[in-house]
Order: C-alpha cells, then structure tokens, then sequence
C-alpha cells in the first residue's frame, strides 16, 4: 500500500476537477485528481458543446485558451423554430455578449495538457475509490490503481465526480436534501462528418419532437432528436436518424437542408433536473455535476460545472492566502443563486421545446405563447437571451 499527502484531494477529471485543480495551481495550493477511467476516455467522452462568455473568459484568463480563441466558434444568435418559422435571437444584439462553441471534451484536453504540464498530478484508473473522515481533521480517499491500493490524505476533499459519483455517499445520513424532476423523453445525438448547413444552432419544436442543429467546426455537425426516456439505440439506424433530422428542422419554401455524412458518434443523454443541498460538509465540497443535473436544452451543464470551480478556486484560496473561511463558509449559498437560475432556464427551455405526451392542448398552447411571447418581444427576448449567454452576478 502507498500513502501520501496532498493539500486538495480532487475527485473527477471532469471539467469541474480538472478546472479546479488548475486554478488552485495558479494559487499555489497542491492538489491530486482521482479519476476512474482512462485518459483517452476523459478525453474523448463527447457531450456539451456551448460555452458561456464568463466560461471562455475564465479558460483564457487562467491561460488555457489559446486552442479555445483559435478554434472554438463565437455565435452572437440562436434562432428558435416553430409552426413552420424559424426566428433569429439576436443574443449580442440584446445582452452584448456571446457564446461560443467548443467540444468540452476539446475543454478537458487543454485542461489535462496544462496540469500535466505544469507538473500537476492526474491519477486515472483509480478503481474501488472511497472517501472518509471528512467530518474530522485528516480526510482520506482510498483507491486501487493495477490492483495496488492507495492512501491519499489531504486537507479538504472535492467531490467533482459527476452524476454517478460516489463522494456525496461520504456526507452523514439525513444531512443532504434533494430536488428531483424526471422528464417523459431522452435525447439522441450524433456528431457527423458533414460540413454544417447553419452558422447559428437552431432550436425546433415539431410536432414529432424536439430537434437541435449545432455544430463543431466547418466540417462536423453535432444534432440533437427528442426520444422516448428508455430508446434502444439499436432502434435508430443512421437513416431513420437522418430522415427524422430532415422532418424535424426543415421548412417549406426555406433553403437550409440538413447536410448529411458519416456518423461518428451516436448516443443517448437521459433528461433530468436535479439539485442536492447542501454543496459541502465539513471538509468535503461538491462540485457540478455531483450535485446539480440539468436538461441538456439550455447548455448550462458544463458551465455550471465551471462556475462552481471558479467559485471553489477562490475559497479555497482565501484560506491559504489568509486563513480565511468565509468563502469556504458560503459556497453553497453562493453557488446555488447560479445553480437555482440555470435549473429554471433548462426546465423552462425543455418545456418549452419538447414534445410531452402526457400533455393537455391547454399545455401545449402555453408553451407555443411563450416561443411567439420570445419572438416578438424584445423584453422577453433579452430574458433568454441573457440567461443563455450567462448571468454575470446571480
Ligand atoms: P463529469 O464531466 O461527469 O466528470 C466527472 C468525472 O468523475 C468523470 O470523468 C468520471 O469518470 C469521474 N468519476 C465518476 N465516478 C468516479 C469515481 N467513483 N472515482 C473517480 N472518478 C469518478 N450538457 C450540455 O450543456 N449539453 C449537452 O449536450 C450535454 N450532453 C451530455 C451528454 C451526456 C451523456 C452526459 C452524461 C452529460 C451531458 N451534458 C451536457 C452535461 C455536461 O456534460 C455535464 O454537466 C458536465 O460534464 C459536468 O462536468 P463535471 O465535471 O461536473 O462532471
Ligand atoms: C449543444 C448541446 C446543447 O445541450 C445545447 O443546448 C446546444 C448545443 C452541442 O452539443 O452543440
């Protein structure tokens, strides 16, 4: 067996570690990331792909954007599209910021190369992972690696390990609260060689289901089907794929044609809202996904995931620098205004878009009113808008 010390034990490679890790290098404060899978899965794992303004300037102001300003896309519109309509949201126009699209799977790239890089320790493969003693002075994460197990003792322990993480099990029964919704769809994504046929991602809500344009880069679309919940990939070869692609977002008399080519990628994303409360114990604090899920509609996930790092960062910080615990003390109560805002943006995104089976007209009604109300309102148009570019100060 091994044992060692370290300042901040990092649970997940994910963005939310892996930011975290980074930025506490940038503070001087030592951490090690535990990580169950391999470096090419971290690094491959195709998921979100839109980045808020505060994410990109927080990547290029901690020094890993350089890729991100070469290669990731500003977008300054989405457009939303209806009852055979498509109608452009001029989100730069309304808020004076943008977003920009860049794979986060490219995100956690940039991220391994700089903490390895700068020396920065990542375990992968850490199996059987467990955490104690968060409640008293010396917290202590065990895990194998190649069947050998090891001691990690550490000041404080970061649970960023994702949905299916296993470091909230370390907090005391009865001390975490959990606020829950499911929704009656999943969705399907592809990512394709195919070059595109939009610059700007397009929302649709058709009478089949939900469909989302987004893109890569010039050469790779990334799309998006609403699903049934318990869909058998199986079921959806890549033709049925393109023919429901080509149903969902395309318009009479319109000249965008989705483009087709080789699938790269094909999987299923379940739809769920989640929040678990409080983000920290003693010494364990918790991070993105671990804590929070959202629907994937309103591309909040990841961003979130960042912000609480962000937030992390500078507590953890504070502590060192100065011995000071009020960040520390606060996390929960300040992450989750930003945490609470985007849970509302992405229900109200999904419901809004999705097709419910469940629902009455009287239902559907109020979700069309709602995306004419954002067409044609500037007031209603900027609210969205500058909840999708993200909130400064929430
Ligand atoms: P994660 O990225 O999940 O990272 C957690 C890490 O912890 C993982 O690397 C995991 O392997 C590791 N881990 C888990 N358990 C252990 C353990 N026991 N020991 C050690 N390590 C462990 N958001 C969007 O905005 N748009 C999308 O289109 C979108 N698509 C998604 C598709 C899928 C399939 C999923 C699962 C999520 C998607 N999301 C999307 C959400 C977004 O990707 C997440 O919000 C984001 O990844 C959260 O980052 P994180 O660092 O908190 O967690
Ligand atoms: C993408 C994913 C989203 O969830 C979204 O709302 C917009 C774009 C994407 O993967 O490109």
């Amino acid at each position: 067996m091994s044992t060692r010390r370290t300042q901040v034990a990092i649970i997940g490679a994910g963005p939310a570690g892996l930011m975290l890790s980074h930025l506490l290098h940038l503070h001087g404060i030592e951490s090690v990331v535990l990580e169950v899978r391999d470096r090419a899965y971290v690094e491959h794992r195709v998921r979100a792909g839109v980045l808020e303004q505060g994410t990109v300037d927080l990547l290029q102001d901690s020094g890993i954007g350089e890729r991100l300003l070469r290669e990731g896309q500003p977008h300054e519109a989405i457009n939303l599209q209806f009852q055979g309509e498509r109608h452009r949201l001029a989100m730069t126009e309304l808020t004076g910021r943008r977003i920009t699209v860049y794979g986060q799977q490219e995100v956690v790239k940039d991220l391994i190369a700089q903490r390895l890089a700068d020396d920065g320790l990542i375990v992968f493969e850490a199996d059987g992972l467990t955490v104690d003693g968060v409640d008293g002075d010396d917290p202590v994460v065990r895990y194998r690696v190649d069947g050998v197990q090891h001691e990690l003792h550490a000041d404080f322990v970061a649970g960023c390990d994702g949905s299916y993480g296993v470091s909230k099990d370390a907090v005391p029964d009865g001390v975490l609260t959990t606020y829950e919704r499911t929704y009656p769809f999943a969705w399907l994504g592809i990512l394709a060689q195919a070059a595109p046929a939009v610059h700007e991602l397009i929302y649709a809500r058709h009478e089949n289901g939900f469909a989302l344009y987004s893109l890569r880069s010039p050469q790779v679309s990334r799309l998006y089907l609403q699903v049934a919940p318990d869909e058998d990939l199986a079921q959806w070869p890549d033709e049925r794929v393109w023919a429901e692609l080509h149903t969902r977002l395309e318009l009479d008399g319109d000249p965008v044609r989705v483009t087709e080519g080789p699938v790269l990628e094909k999987g299923i994303t379940p739809m769920r809202s989640l929040v678990v409360e409080p983000m920290q114990h003693r010494r364990l604090f918790l991070a993105g996904d671990a804590v929070h899920i959202v629907p994937p509609t309103g591309a909040k996930g990841m961003n979130l995931a960042i912000a609480d790092a962000r937030l992390l960062g500078r507590a953890f910080d504070a502590w060192y620098a100065r011995s000071d615990r009020e960040l520390l003390d606060a996390y929960t109560a300040t992450a989750l205004r930003r945490v609470w805002r985007a849970q509302h943006f992405s229900w109200w995104m999904t419901s809004m878009l999705h097709r419910f089976d469940g629902h009455d007209p009287y239902e559907e009604q109020l979700a069309l009113s709602q995306l004419r109300y954002a067409t044609t309102s500037q007031a209603y148009a900027r609210s969205l808008a500058e909840n999708y570019v993200g909130l400064l100060d929430v």
